[in-house]
């Protein structure tokens, strides 16, 4: 599993960028976009054919075909383990006190929301 833990806001600027490395032209993938906001990534991913879902505490995003938005705590809500092949968090994380931040780190890598070769961008 690959996971990073960026502080200064690469996940924003960069994501683009990571996902047509590591996921250019690549389909039948899903993602889970934790803080989704109005939905600038989880558009991205689902306009190129992957599974994406969006949760947000309080924005919620129209669902289609390849986009489920769940209004919810990101620290409420629980998934199947190995549920995803990338987990995203763009400018949510830093809201959040340290402990809160290690319990989300914990969640997508120790609770195995993210495949066991699946990545964390954080
Ligand atoms: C700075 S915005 C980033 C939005 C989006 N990721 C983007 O790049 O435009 C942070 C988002 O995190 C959401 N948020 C804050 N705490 C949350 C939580 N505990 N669970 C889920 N979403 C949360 C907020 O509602 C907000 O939409």
């Amino acid at each position: 599993m690959d996971v990073r833990l960026y502080t200064d806001n690469t996940v924003c600027h960069k994501f683009k960028d990571f996902y047509d490395e590591f996921y250019g032209g690549k389909t039948g993938l899903t993602f889970l976009d934790i803080g989704c906001g109005e939905g600038p990534f989880s558009k991205y991913i689902e306009e190129r054919k992957n599974r994406v879902v969006a949760v947000d505490i309080i924005n919620e995003l129209p669902c289609t075909e390849c986009l489920m938005s769940i209004r919810a705590d990101i620290f409420e809500v629980d998934f199947v383990p190995n549920s995803f092949d990338c987990v995203i968090d763009n400018c949510c994380l830093q809201l959040f006190p340290l402990d809160k931040v290690v319990e989300l780190i914990q969640k997508a890598k120790g609770q195995g929301m993210a495949k066991a070769r699946g990545q964390i961008l954080l």
